[in-house]
């Protein structure tokens, strides 16, 4: 989405304007501050390295993963207006600030959301934003206009308030342990290192009317289809196996309580996933993966 149209929703929520949304649609113009996931877990059962991935975004720290492990070529799709301007954000703090000062600014409580000794004062602190601004301003205009704006009217607090999930964050121990940049200094400066020249493609769009254009030797679809009904499952899915290239493989879906598969059950079946259990790499119960691999040789080469 332009600059222009993504600033003036984002003014507008920080103002506390409620965003229109369609009937049945989850109100997905929130962002997430870090991944919830296990990707640390999960990204070894892909193969990255000078391979492609087509992933949703929000958080981008699959993004960031996925660079570090050396994948050429990343595009983003999301539902999210704010996923790209929030994508360089994260990426001129990671290529400025130390990986102390980078969870200090973007981590909003530090302890975990059930935690309930208040929350971290430096959130999206306008002292380090001043010293990842002129980062922010060479690796993306728009992005620089975006939160620079912001911050002309709303202190970081305000601003992480009313656009992101404050409820929704890891601790920083699960963080390190879910994240693999953000699990040491020497990861952390590889995924600077490898991340520096580096661009995803941006599609703001919504899964269901995305229009693949392209093959991935990887796809990962976060937990989109637990929100989703089983016709759109089906749908998504399709979509994401004809574009797949062969040997590659796609998380269908992370599934935070695999207890309750709904529609995702048929799906299972249908596309012949494989669930992987990757219970304990997380705080919270169980969880598993979906995937997706293409067998096979269809010379598939766009
Ligand atoms: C469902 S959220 C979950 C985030 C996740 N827990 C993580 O660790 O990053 C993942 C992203 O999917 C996006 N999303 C949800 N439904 C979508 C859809 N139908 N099409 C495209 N993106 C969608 C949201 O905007 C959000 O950025």
């Amino acid at each position: 989405m332009e600059v222009k149209k993504a600033l003036d929703i984002a003014l507008k929520k920080c103002n506390g304007e409620i965003i229109p949304i369609q009937v049945n649609e989850f109100d997905f113009s929130y962002l997430y501050n870090f991944a919830t996931e296990a990707i640390a877990l999960y990204k070894s059962f892909f193969d990255l390295n000078n391979k492609s991935l087509l992933t949703v975004g929000s958080s981008c720290d699959q993004v960031i993963e996925a660079y570090a492990a050396g994948a050429s070529k990343v595009r983003v799709v999301d539902i999210n207006y704010f996923t790209k301007y929030y994508f360089y954000l994260k990426k001129a703090a990671l290529l400025t600030l130390t990986l102390d000062d980078y969870l200090n600014y973007l981590s909003y409580n530090r302890t975990g959301y059930k935690a309930t000794n208040g929350t971290n004062s430096d959130i999206l602190s306008v002292n380090l934003f001043e010293k990842i601004k002129p980062c922010l301003k060479s690796l993306n205009n728009d992005a620089y206009v975006f939160w620079t704006k912001l911050y002309d009217s709303f202190s970081g607090k305000e601003i992480f308030e009313k656009m992101f999930f404050t409820f929704q964050e890891l601790t920083d121990d699960e963080k390190r342990k879910c994240i693999t940049y953000l699990s040491s200094n020497k990861e952390y400066k590889n995924a600077r290192e490898k991340i520096k020249d580096k661009d995803p493609f941006f599609n703001c769009s919504n899964l269901m009317q995305y229009n693949a254009r392209y093959y991935y030797d990887n796809i990962w679809l976060s937990n989109v289809l637990e929100y989703l009904s089983l016709f759109e499952c089906n749908h998504i899915t399709q979509k994401v196996v004809n574009c797949t290239r062969d040997n590659g493989k796609a998380l269908i879906c992370y599934l935070f309580a695999p207890g309750f598969k709904g529609s995702l059950e048929h799906i299972e079946s249908k596309y012949n996933l494989e669930a992987i259990d990757i219970t304990g790499y997380h705080a919270v119960d169980q969880q598993q993966v979906l995937i997706y691999t293409k067998r096979g040789n269809t010379n598939n080469k766009k």
